[in-house]
């Protein structure tokens, strides 16, 4: 589908996952590297146009979050904006993450793109993460990579998030996938 929103328009909606949800993550209670299967909620609302001079965006305000399991509050949340420039073809995903983390990535892609890779980079001159001195020290979030498959009423994102952690001695692949459907 083509609009204002270009690669944006098939992920405008109300989003749900019951299952499916899996992440990798090192558990500091449990002293282990755990796989924790996860339901999310997304909110994906269109805006715009955004005019930076001669730059005219279209975006998608958005929060997510996501529970393992019967927990009351989410263990993982996000909130930012997709943003779509049509005239370059860039496409970037400026998010926070309530642990002290800001994500700015982007790519460059095409108005009928279904797939895409998106990306950021610790210290990057563009596609930055910004993190609190106290992650800085002992759980840097080196780089940051979100591939998006675009469907009919469904899309889906498998990312890998690479963290330099105090616990190992190598980076360690922080990771998570999830197939979400539109419930509205
Ligand atoms: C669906 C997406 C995500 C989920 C469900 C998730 C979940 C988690 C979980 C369960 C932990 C372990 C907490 C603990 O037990 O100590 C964690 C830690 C962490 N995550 Fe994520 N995460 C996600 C995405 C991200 C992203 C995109 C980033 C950074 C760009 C990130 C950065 C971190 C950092 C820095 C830690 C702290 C590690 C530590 O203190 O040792 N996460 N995350």
């Amino acid at each position: 589908m083509t609009s204002e929103w270009g690669p944006l328009a098939g992920l405008i909606g109300e989003w749900e996952s019951e299952t499916g949800g899996l992440d990798t993550a090192f558990s500091h209670s449990r002293k282990e590297v755990l796989g924790s299967p996860y339901r999310e909620k997304c909110s994906m609302k269109p805006f715009g146009p955004v005019d930076n001079g001669a730059q005219s965006l279209y975006g998608l305000d958005y929060r997510s979050a996501m529970w393992r399991g019967d927990e009351e509050n989410p263990f993982h949340t996000e909130v930012g904006y997709w943003l779509w420039d049509a005239a370059s073809g860039e496409l970037m995903k400026c998010f926070v993450i309530p642990r002290g983390i800001t994500v700015l990535a982007g790519t460059m892609t095409s108005a009928d793109a279904t797939t895409f890779t998106l990306e950021a980079t610790l210290g990057d001159s563009r596609y930055v993460i910004g993190e609190n001195t106290y992650l800085a020290s002992n759980a840097s979030s080196l780089s940051y990579k979100a591939t998006i498959t675009v469907g009919d009423a469904t899309w889906s994102y498998d990312e890998v998030t690479t963290l330099r952690m105090n616990e190992f001695a190598e980076p360690f692949a922080h990771t998570d996938h999830n197939t979400l459907h539109r419930v509205s």
